[in-house]
């Protein structure tokens, strides 16, 4: 069984690369469904969801060609099923964006519910009234099954209830090949759609209005290949800012969109750490105890739910006490018993949590909760005095491309154990 292993203590220092975004790539891969010729995709984290969303396009017959390790051509011309089953689906919530990449290939989709990091409910409401207002018929069938057939897609007006990127990307993926004009309100603006537009305005879409609260789409009968670069992560950006900060380091963090980390730079600032922003890097550096802050978790352009954990993990050692409201998800705090174990002082009362700064935290072994979750962990094993084991990697190991080697190379003392004796394992139980 996988752990990491992390002696706390050692300030972060140096320089760091950001991946491209997990959370653009799981779009842009189903989305090559709609091309007629080869799409090569650049700047592709070599992440498990990649390798995951990957084996499901080449089950179903894409030809795929690995360039390098970022760098890939996919040509799905040949593909002729419309099916993703449960055993692939279950294993990332981004699974879903083969609905709407398939209806608008087959009109017709059959994917299994999805899986993905556990926030409570997830429901996927928004995205059915999409597809049934452009004309699509669901059906919830056997083995978590989703059926979605359209004799013929037709563009209309849709207005989401609640700000969603899953149901955004959805139906922007099915709306494309839709006749007509297709017109999204109250639709999500996180850089990754913003991307997936890009992508598929690439293709020969005519997609306007990404990244605001309107993005009208008309639709096209055919897509051309094309050559992209997935944008870089800002939450991977955002992972690495706080984690300097939260060891009092020095750190330049490059290849990043300044833009996108700004929620998440002004509230390190106010914590107390120095935060410059260049072009295409941002240098992160603190060297005193942070600052109690409130934060609450909005959509795009607000402070990422998916920086909540992180965040949190650095305040629990600020002085004084910080407020966190989640308002994206139910059920965000599951990292928190975690933290305790290592001596933070945090109560959660519903969707919120009051964090009271402690002096120090003591390492232990720890478990990731889903794939931020384990991003808290690291940082705070990072921070803690002693050492730190964290289990249930594999979350980590969904959405953070090398995390080992980029924490060694800036000064971290991390590494990954192989440990055949688990006998002192965290119950996951109950
Ligand atoms: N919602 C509904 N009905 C729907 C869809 C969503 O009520 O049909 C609600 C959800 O329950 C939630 C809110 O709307 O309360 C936002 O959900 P959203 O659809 O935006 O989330 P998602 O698309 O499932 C993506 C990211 C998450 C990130 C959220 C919010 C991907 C693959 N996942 O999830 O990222 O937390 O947006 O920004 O893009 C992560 O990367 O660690 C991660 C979990």
């Amino acid at each position: 069984m996988e752990k990491i292993v992390i002696n706390g203590g050692n300030k972060l220092h140096g320089s760091v690369s950001i991946s491209g975004a997990k959370n653009s790539v799981v779009a842009i891969l189903p989305a090559t469904l709609l091309a007629e010729g080869t799409c090569r995709i650049e700047n592709v984290p070599d992440i498990k969801d990649v390798t995951v969303m990957l084996r499901i396009l080449s089950d179903m017959g894409a030809e795929i060609k690995t360039i390098n390790k970022n760098t890939y051509e996919i040509n799905t011309k040949n593909i002729t099923s419309n099916v993703v089953k449960h055993e692939m689906s279950r294993q990332l919530r981004a699974s879903y964006y083969f609905i709407g990449a398939l209806l608008g290939r087959f009109n017709h989709a059959r994917v299994a519910m999805p899986g993905g990091c556990s926030f409570g409910v997830r429901p996927i409401d928004q995205h059915i009234k999409g597809f049934e207002a452009l004309g699509a018929k669901v059906v919830m069938g056997e083995k978590a099954m989703v059926d979605v057939k359209a004799d013929k897609l037709i563009g209309t007006s849709i207005y989401f209830d609640v700000v969603t990127v899953g149901a955004t990307i959805n139906i922007m993926l099915a709306s494309c090949k839709a006749k007509g004009l297709t017109i999204i309100e109250n639709a999500a603006k996180e850089p990754h759609i913003v991307d997936l537009a890009n992508f598929l305005n690439s293709m020969g879409a005519d997609i306007r209005g990404a990244g605001t609260e309107t993005i009208k789409i008309r639709g096209m009968e055919r897509f051309h290949g094309c050559e992209y670069s997935i944008i870089p992560d800002q939450i991977e950006a955002g992972t690495y800012m706080v984690a300097t900060a939260a060891t009092r380091g020095d750190v330049l963090i490059k290849n990043v969109i300044p833009k996108h980390l700004e929620s998440i730079s002004a509230k390190l600032i106010e914590c107390g750490a120095v935060v410059e922003d260049f072009d295409d890097s941002i240098h992160v550096s603190m060297n005193r105890r942070p600052n109690h802050i409130s934060i609450k978790t909005m959509p795009h352009p607000g402070f990422p739910t998916d920086m909540q954990p992180q965040i949190s993990t650095l305040l629990s050692l600020a002085s004084g006490s910080s407020i966190i409201s989640e308002s994206v998800w139910d059920n965000r705090f599951r990292y928190v018993e975690q933290l305790i174990r290592m001596g933070a002082n945090i109560r959660v009362d519903g969707k919120s949590a009051t964090i009271q700064g402690v002096e120090v935290l003591h390492g232990a072994p720890v478990r990731a909760d889903d794939l931020r979750a384990g991003a808290a962990m690291i940082i705070a094993g990072l921070i803690a005095k002693g050492t730190t084991e964290i289990e249930e990697i594999y979350h980590i190991q969904r959405g953070y491309d090398h995390i080992i080697d980029k924490l060694k190379s800036i000064g971290a003392d991390i590494e990954l154990r192989n440990d055949p004796d688990n006998s002192d394992q965290i119950s996951n139980a109950g």
